[in-house]
């Protein structure tokens, strides 16, 4: 039977990969999105509110129309540094829009959430890789926005029937093997995005930010994780909820670290294409180095990855950025929403 789930950011990067999979496995979606980063053509299946989540009169509305199980909360700011810019507004849309989020639920009787949380929360580990009981101490607002949010739900765990799943995320990456879904962001940062740029002569060079950190080659190492897996942890989530399992808070990384400078010779040795880097200085808010220990997402969750390899995520988000093109011209007219959504408004 089909089980009513609630996906906040569904039309943003990870949302819509794991829509594309809630779909195939059944369930039935309702996607409250305001659109500010995510976008329309991300959206294959699910009924779509556009709504914002500071607008907590709307979000009762959605509350009252259907009957959810669970809330999957995405929708949130994640660039590192423009949250040092702006931190309020990372306060603001992650911080606050989830205690609003949470104060529905609570009110509403929804008492399951899956929450997107970051590998920020940690700021610079004292060691990596990274367990969930590593001390979180993030040194950029986007982490404290996160790391609080994460607060808030736990003490709603506490203080209600609320159980929920907070993913902690590595570095996402790739594309939905479809072909149809991918990063649609225009303003994507990220550096696999900006290196398969450079690759198809969108960029005239990538910059590598800071060549001094305390790592092998002196370049910042992530954890990339393939966004297919990553979808995949969220079903995995849904369903131990559903179970009755206890609240959990999860690495979702592979375990595997890579350099900014490994990263860009894959990037290159994959493509067949050289492109000029430059060597300038560090990012603010950026750690050194960022790797998860996921044994406990193994077994609690019994999550199986199946892309764990930096070169098929970096041929994905290839082979999509050449695709996207297709759809992006199809779409720069102002086709604001796919025909067969049915929009509320
Ligand atoms: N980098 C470059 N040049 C670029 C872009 C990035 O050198 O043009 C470097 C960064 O300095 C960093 C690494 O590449 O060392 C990865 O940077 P990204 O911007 O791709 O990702 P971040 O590590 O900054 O942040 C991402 C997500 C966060 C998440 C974090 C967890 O955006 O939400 O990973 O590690 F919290």
């Amino acid at each position: 039977h089909k089980h009513k789930v609630l996906v906040t950011g569904g039309a943003g990067y990870i949302g819509s990969h794991v829509i594309r999979q809630l779909g195939e496995a059944g369930y039935d979606v309702v996607i409250y999105d305001n659109f500010s980063t995510g976008s329309p053509q991300a959206i294959t299946q699910g009924k779509l509110v556009v709504g914002d989540l500071g607008n907590l009169e709307r979000l009762y509305q959605v509350f009252a129309q259907h009957q959810f199980s669970t809330v999957l909360h995405f929708a949130a700011s994640l660039i590192v540094p423009e949250s040092v810019k702006y931190p309020l507004d990372y306060y603001t849309n992650n911080t606050r829009n989830t205690l609003n989020l949470l104060r529905c639920c609570q009110n509403m009787g929804v008492n399951q959430l899956v929450f997107s949380s970051t590998a920020a929360v940690y700021g610079e580990p004292k060691e990596n890789p990274i367990t969930e009981s590593a001390l979180t101490l993030p040194i950029n607002p986007y982490g404290r926005s996160k790391l609080m949010s994460e607060w808030l739900i736990r003490d709603c765990g506490v203080s209600s029937s609320l159980r929920y799943v907070i993913l902690r995320y590595f570095n996402v990456a790739g594309a939905d093997s479809s072909g149809k879904l991918g990063q649609f962001s225009k303003n994507a940062t990220h550096l696999i995005k900006l290196a398969c740029d450079a690759v198809l002569d969108r960029r005239s060079n990538l910059q590598i930010f800071g060549n001094d950190f305390p790592t092998a080659d002196g370049t910042g190492v992530r954890d990339y994780i393939h966004v297919e897996d990553l979808a995949t942890a969220h079903l995995d989530a849904l369903r131990y909820l559903e179970q009755g399992g206890e609240s959990q808070v999860l690495n979702c990384g592979y375990g595997q670290g890579y350099s900014v400078r490994q990263v860009i010779e894959k990037v290159k040795t994959i493509s067949g294409k050289d492109f000029p880097v430059i060597e300038t200085q560090r990012r603010p808010g950026d750690p050194a180095c960022a790797i998860a220990n996921a044994d406990k997402i193994h077994d609690v969750l019994g999550w199986k990855p199946k892309f764990n390899n930096l070169d098929k995520i970096i041929h994905s988000t290839l082979a999509w950025e050449v695709q996207k093109e297709n759809f992006t011209s199809d779409l720069n007219t102002n086709i604001p929403i796919p025909h067969k959504l049915s929009l509320t408004s």
